[in-house]
């Protein structure tokens, strides 16, 4: 069971990168073969059926979006920080646990109503999710859901997103 996988393998690092925020390491989780098959087969089944496209967001919604593309038969958006993407892109700030950034999203990559399942590693104040579902909708796609492996839910991230259903695998 993926939940199971994440809980064995999270790693927890005090005061990182900053003092008194407490870093999330999945990155043990995506370093066992077998847990990160269970993570992904996991994000694509909660949506299966419900998406055409997969929105990774940089950096480790990357190597969701990448795999869960691959496995779902759905086509995969790259959402970067800022200055990043060449062309004509969408732009939206967003405030992090920790400091502020933004995130681009290049248009025109996929037809209008394009069903979009946003991926991501960690759901925190929720700002990076919200930020992206704004460059979905403002592109002209659908927000059919959202999946990250690890909520921490004393943050009320959820709280700050739409009506898409959200699937987190764990939840702290
Ligand atoms: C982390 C994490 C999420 C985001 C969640 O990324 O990977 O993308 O923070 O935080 P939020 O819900 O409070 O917005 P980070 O900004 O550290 O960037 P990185 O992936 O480049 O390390």
């Amino acid at each position: 069971m993926a939940a199971a996988h994440v809980e064995a393998l999270l790693a927890s690092y005090p005061d990182f990168p900053q003092p008194n925020i407490l870093f999330r390491d999945l990155n043990p989780v995506f370093a066992d073969a077998v847990a990160f098959r269970a993570i992904i087969d996991d994000l694509a089944d909660q949506h299966r059926g419900q998406f055409d496209a997969v929105a990774g967001i940089e950096a480790r919604g990357f190597l969701l979006a990448a795999a869960v593309g691959y496995a779902a038969n759905a086509a995969v958006l790259a959402v970067r920080k800022g200055g990043k993407l060449p062309g004509t892109v969408l732009i939206e700030e967003y405030d992090l646990e920790y400091g502020s950034a933004r995130l681009e999203l290049e248009v025109g990559q996929l037809s209008a109503g394009t069903r979009v399942l946003i991926l991501d590693d960690v759901l925190a104040t929720g700002g990076t999710i919200a930020a992206t579902s704004r460059l979905i909708e403002r592109a002209g796609y659908t927000l059919t859901g959202v999946g990250v492996v690890l909520e921490l839910t004393d943050l009320h991230g959820r709280e700050r997103l739409g009506t898409a259903p959200v699937h987190a695998i764990m939840s702290i």
